[in-house]
C-alpha cells in the first residue's frame, strides 16, 4: 500500500457525472453533473440537499456501486471499485436491508466474517458494537422483530465491524428518536475523536449542524456549495439588533420594547451596526448592557442558497 493511501484525502471526486438511463428510448436523467468534492482525513462532511439531489448516488458511486459517466472517483487513493480501498470503509445503505430472520449478533458477526475476522474477534467485536449502539438487550432477536430504529443501530454496528478508517452514511438518522439521534451524534463524534473520517447524508439541515465540519450542498445534481458550518452560519443574514440598555433617555432609531424600571429593551433594524448602535445609545445618555444580532435561522440560509442557484 503506498504512502498516498495513507496521508491523501479519504475520497475525491473530479468532474462526475452519472446520467441513468432507464429505457433505452428514453432520453437518460443525469443525476450528477460535473461533481467535484474532496473529504478531508479525519473531517465529518455532511452531503446536504432535498430529495432526488444527488446525494444517494454521490454515495454509490463513492463506494464504486455505481460508475461514472465522466469524471474520475478515488477512494482511499485508489480506483474507487477497487476491493483493497473497499475494505478500509464501513457503509451504512440508506434503507437498509438484512436477512431478517438473522439476529442483530447474528448479522454483525457475519459481517466480520466476510471482512476475514477470525471467530473468536468477530464475537468480541459484535457484543462490543451492539453494546455500543445501544442494542445489546435486543442482541439475540430476529431483525425481523426490530423497529426502524433498532435497524438502523443493527446496520451501524455492522458498518463498523471492520474498525474503518472512514465511515460512508446514508440518511444515518432517518427512523432515529431524539435521544436515537443525540446518541448517534455522540458516537459519530466519537468516531472523529479516534481518527475516523465519516461522510453522511442527509435532507435534514438540523443533523448536519448538530455534527458536521464542513457541508456540501446539492441541488439537481450539481454542487452548490462546501462550506466550514461555522462560516456558512456566520453567513447568516442579521434580521435586527436586541439591545439592553440602562437608563438614559429616548434613543434615536430604536424601537423600545419593553422597560423595567432602569433596564430597557430596544430593538434596531438591521442595516444598523454596532458602533451606530453605540453611538445612538451615547447620544441619548443610555448604557449598553447587551447587543446581539438577531440572525435568520440555519434552515432560512439553506433555502436562500438552495434558491440562489435556481436564479442563477
Ligand atoms: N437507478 C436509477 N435509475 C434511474 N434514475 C435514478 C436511479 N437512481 C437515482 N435516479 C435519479 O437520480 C436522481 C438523484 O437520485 P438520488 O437517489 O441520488 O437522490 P438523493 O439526493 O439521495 O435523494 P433522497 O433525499 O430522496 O434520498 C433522481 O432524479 C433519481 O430519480
Ligand atoms: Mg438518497
Amino acid at each position: 500500500m503506498g504512502r498516498d493511501d495513507r496521508t491523501g484525502s479519504p475520497l475525491v471526486f473530479r468532474g462526475v457525472t452519472k446520467r441513468y438511463r432507464t429505457h433505452f428510448w428514453q432520453r437518460p436523467v443525469t443525476s450528477l453533473s460535473g461533481l467535484d468534492l474532496e473529504v478531508r482525513r479525519g473531517e465529518i462532511l455532511g452531503l446536504l440537499g432535498p430529495n432526488g439531489a444527488g446525494k444517494t448516488t454521490t454515495i454509490k458511486l463513492a463506494l464504486g456501486l455505481i460508475f461514472p459517466d465522466a469524471g474520475e472517483v478515488r477512494l482511499m487513493g485508489r480506483p474507487a471499485a477497487d476491493p483493497a480501498a473497499r475494505a478500509r470503509v464501513g457503509f451504512l445503505p440508506e434503507n437498509p436491508w438484512f436477512p431478517d430472520d438473522l439476529t442483530g449478533r447474528e448479522l454483525v458477526e457475519f459481517a466480520g466474517r466476510l471482512h476475514g475476522l477470525p471467530a473468536a474477534d468477530r464475537r468480541r467485536r459484535a457484543a462490543e458494537l451492539l453494546e455500543l449502539v445501544g442494542l445489546a438487550h435486543a442482541a439475540d432477536r430476529a431483525i425481523r422483530k426490530y423497529s426502524k430504529g433498532m435497524v438502523q443501530r443493527a446496520g451501524m454496528a455492522r458498518a463498523l465491524v471492520a474498525d474503518p478508517e472512514f465511515v460512508i452514511l446514508d440518511e444515518p438518522m432517518s427512523g432515529l428518536d431524539p435521544i436515537g439521534r443525540r446518541e448517534f451524534r455522540d458516537l459519530v463524534l466519537s468516531l472523529r475523536d479516534r481518527g475516523v473520517t465519516v461522510l453522511f447524508a442527509s435532507h435534514v439541515l438540523a443533523d448536519a449542524e448538530m455534527l458536521c465540519d464542513r457541508v456540501a450542498i446539492l441541488r439537481e445534481g450539481r454542487l452548490v456549495d462546501v462550506q466550514e458550518l461555522g462560516v456558512l452560519e456566520s453567513r447568516r443574514r442579521i434580521l435586527g439588533w436586541e439591545v439592553e440598555a440602562r437608563g438614559g433617555g429616548p434613543v434615536a432609531g430604536a424601537e423600545e420594547v419593553s422597560r423595567r424600571g432602569e433596564e430597557r429593551l430596544l430593538r434596531f433594524p438591521p442595516e444598523t451596526d454596532a458602533e451606530g448602535i453605540l453611538a445612538a445609545l451615547r447620544g441619548a445618555g443610555a448604557r449598553p448592557v447587551a447587543i446581539v444580532p438577531r440572525r435568520e435561522t440555519l434552515e432560512d440560509l439553506f433555502l436562500r442558497v438552495l434558491g440562489r442557484e435556481e436564479a442563477a
